[in-house]
């Protein structure tokens, strides 16, 4: 940790990075050996612990991710099915995805929406992955202690802010959209336009230019059944502005397919970037609801099983 005198001046600047990243520009950055700007990031998954030490709201009450304690969810027959429009995106457009040293993030249109089952329209920003190792699971919520492969995040921010920064100093700004990744007995064909690519860039800071395609084939195919709650991004400056969507469905990957996704990318020191989650927040009170009541039956045997 560095020193901070009393008259640091505290210039923060947001950009868009696992989810939304600010940057603080000291004075004594100007002397770190690294320079600051782009493309920097001081925060790391080893200082998790130190992280409210330059963003205060790591250490708030409305965090994330949490462990779901599906005893204690609130059945809310208010919760309609996600529905989301313009997620079919033409192989004509291109999007970009990035291994910022903390993920892979891909950049999506506006046009991007979720137009049911939050209370405003909110516009898509980017998607993100976490993940663990081979040895162990790295997905941030949790389900009743159990931990997951990995978990895919799609960040959206409320149409009535202009730019997903203005949305994420906002309460109710963000939404995000989760689901858990499993290891499935077949290849998923949704994930191979996004999968084939990591390759592109598996070091640190690479960024390369991908044809669109159909985003919503990342997500499980129910979206009626979800957890909802208020909490933060999962990541410095782990604003207090997310309101979560979490899938009851998983997502799955073939063995190939989840071990690409662990073993691919870099971050600075040609170390694999792995197990780039955060563990559960307290809830401090807070409610997690649910759009489901009940177990959804026979799943397996239909192949589709998420119910464990
Ligand atoms: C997505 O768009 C492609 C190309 O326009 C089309 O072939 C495909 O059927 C669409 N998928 C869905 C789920 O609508
Ligand atoms: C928005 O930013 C201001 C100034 O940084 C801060 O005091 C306030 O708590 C933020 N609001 C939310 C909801 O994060
Ligand atoms: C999140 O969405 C729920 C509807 O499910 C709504 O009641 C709640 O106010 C929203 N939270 C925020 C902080 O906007
Ligand atoms: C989330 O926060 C909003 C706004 O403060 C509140 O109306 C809503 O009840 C909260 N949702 C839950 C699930 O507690
Ligand atoms: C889905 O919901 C069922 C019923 O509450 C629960 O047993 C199961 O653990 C949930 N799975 C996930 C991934 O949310
Ligand atoms: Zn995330």
């Amino acid at each position: 940790m560095r020193a901070r005198g009393p008259a640091v001046i505290l210039l923060i600047t947001c950009v868009l990075g696992p989810h939304v990243t600010c940057q603080d520009h000291t004075e004594e950055e100007e002397h770190d050996k690294q320079p600051a700007g782009p493309g920097h990031h001081h925060w790391s998954y080893q200082d998790i612990l130190e992280w409210d030490k330059d963003y205060p709201e790591c250490g708030g009450k409305a965090q994330s991710p949490i462990d779901v304690d599906t005893q204690h969810t609130v059945f809310d027959a208010q919760l309609r099915p996600i529905q989301l429009s313009g997620y079919n995106l033409s192989t004509a457009e291109t999007l970009e995805l990035e291994n910022n040293k903390h993920t892979v993030v891909l950049k999506l249109p506006g046009t991007m929406k979720i137009i049911g089952g939050l209370p405003e329209i909110y516009q898509a920003a980017q998607l993100h992955f976490h993940w663990g190792s081979k040895s162990n699971p790295g997905s941030e919520h949790m389900v009743n202690g159990r931990r997951f492969p990995g978990e895919i995040h799609v960040v959206h921010y409320n149409s009535e802010y202009t730019s997903v920064e203005k949305a994420a100093n906002h309460s109710g700004g963000l939404a995000v959209l989760a689901a858990f990744i499993e290891k499935g007995p077949d290849y998923n064909e949704g994930y191979e336009p996004l999968l084939s690519h990591l390759e592109a860039v598996k070091d640190g800071g690479q960024i390369t230019e991908i044809p669109g395609f159909d985003i919503s084939r990342l997500l499980p195919q129910r979206l009626d059944r979800y957890f909802r709650y208020n909490g933060s991004l999962t990541t410095p400056p782990c604003l207090q502005t997310v309101n979560w969507t979490i899938f009851n469905q998983t997502i799955r990957l073939s063995e190939t397919q989840l071990d690409l996704l662990e073993d691919t990318l870099h971050h600075d020191h040609d170390q694999l970037l792995q197990e780039n989650f955060r563990d559960p927040q307290k809830l401090n009170g807070r409610n997690v609801l649910s759009s489901f009541k009940a177990p959804v039956l026979g799943r397996k045997a239909a192949g589709e099983g998420e119910v464990m």
